[in-house]
């Protein structure tokens, strides 16, 4: 079956590296790995034995994953080699040829392509950036007139920011019921606040995928898991045996120091994306050519601009002549708009709009 190319993963690999102000990362600022090692209080790394490992992941860092969501034992994870290999198993896991699948959009790729590539009918429900980025009821009412065999969602979601709370959660796991429809909830943007509720200690069919790329600051250890019901981990065990066999004694060892400081690094991580939002709203005060519906939660966002310029070669414009960087929205079916990360040092992005304003002054000037 055809599988399209992945827009945004393109854009990111062909022009990331030239990025002087990198407006559009999603990682909050990454670690070092000497950060990492100074973690290392216990003196893990000394123990590795580099063989396989524990097949389905090190049950101490089960437990400290664990401690991100309400419910669970370790027989409720299984570790992926990031979020992006955890949808992909669940995916293939669950779905064939001619099954319905509901998803949102924009949104992230790999919810629509990799399953219109197994052949499976999918339906996007669109976010309306005059809803906040968010449905309409109807759109969902009719999304659900028919067997839907997974429902995706991304909480908070990239581009767009749009954070499903409990409640909303609940309106969809009703609909879910109505098929026993399997939610796959990609929570790689999740942070720790308490109102951001995980599907899967709210559904049995509720499958929570995440990693240490992004609210971690942990990207280079591509690491990741899956959540959900015991008998669910078991069907996927069953399908990852074939992918790969383990995530590795030493990404399962580093990656378990890291999870040990998980209130320290999310709090760093929030520190970060606040202060990015901040440099965000004083900008746009008086910034009469673009527009954000600030997100509650996450360090995503879609800014929409206003000029006379499509966003791919606005994008590379700004690039070329500036060092400034975005994934144009078009990558993600959305003209006009750019994906935007909370997630730099401040300076850099306020440098990065300080360069973006005066683009777009002199465009609309023109
Ligand atoms: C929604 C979403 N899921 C998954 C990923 C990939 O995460 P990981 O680095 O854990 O594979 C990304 C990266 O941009 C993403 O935006």
């Amino acid at each position: 079956m055809h599988l399209e190319d992945f827009l945004t993963e393109q854009w990111m690999n062909d022009h990331e590296n030239d990025a002087v102000y990198n407006l559009t990362d999603t990682c909050v600022q990454p670690l070092r790995f000497p950060e990492l090692l100074a973690m290392d209080e216990d003196g893990v790394l000394q123990d590795v034995l580099l063989d396989y490992g524990v097949i389905t992941g090190d049950v101490r860092l089960k437990q400290e994953i664990l401690k991100l969501y309400q419910s669970g034992t370790a027989d409720n994870i299984t570790l992926t080699h990031g979020c992006l290999a955890a949808n992909e198993l669940v995916m293939y896991t669950f779905l064939k040829a001619g099954d319905r699948v509901v998803s949102f959009t924009p949104g992230y790729q790999q919810f629509t392509s990799l399953p219109a590539s197994f052949g499976c009918h999918v339906h996007t429900i669109p976010l309306k950036e005059e809803k906040g980025w968010m449905m309409e009821e109807a759109d969902l009412q009719k999304a659900f007139e028919e067997n839907v065999r997974m429902l995706i969602i991304n909480n908070p979601n990239n581009p767009t920011g749009t954070f499903f709370d409990k409640p909303m959660l609940e309106k969809l796991i009703g609909y879910c019921r109505k098929y026993n429809t399997i939610l796959l909830s990609d929570e790689v943007y999740r942070g720790n606040d308490p109102r951001e509720v995980s599907v899967s200690d709210l559904y049995a069919y509720g499958i929570s995928t995440g990693s240490l790329s992004k609210m971690f600051s942990l990207a280079g250890l591509r690491l990741g898991w899956i959540k959900a019901d015991a008998s669910l981990i078991a069907k996927i065990n069953v399908r990852r045996d074939y992918s790969f066999i383990s995530t590795g004694p030493l990404a399962d060892a580093m990656a378990y120091i890291a999870m040990k400081k998980q209130d320290a690094l999310m709090l760093r991580s929030r520190k970060i994306i606040e202060e990015n939002k901040q440099i965000y709203a004083e900008w746009l005060k008086d910034m009469p050519y673009a527009s954000l519906c600030m997100p509650s939660y996450g360090p995503v966002g879609f800014l929409r601009y206003e000029a006379d310029i499509d966003d791919r070669t606005l994008a590379l414009r700004l690039l070329k002549e500036h060092g400034v960087f975005f994934v144009p929205g078009s990558c993600f079916g959305k003209d006009r708009h750019f994906r935007i990360g909370f997630t730099r040092d401040p300076h850099e992005t306020a440098e990065g709009l300080r360069i973006l304003r005066n683009v777009l002054y002199e465009l609309n000037q023109k």
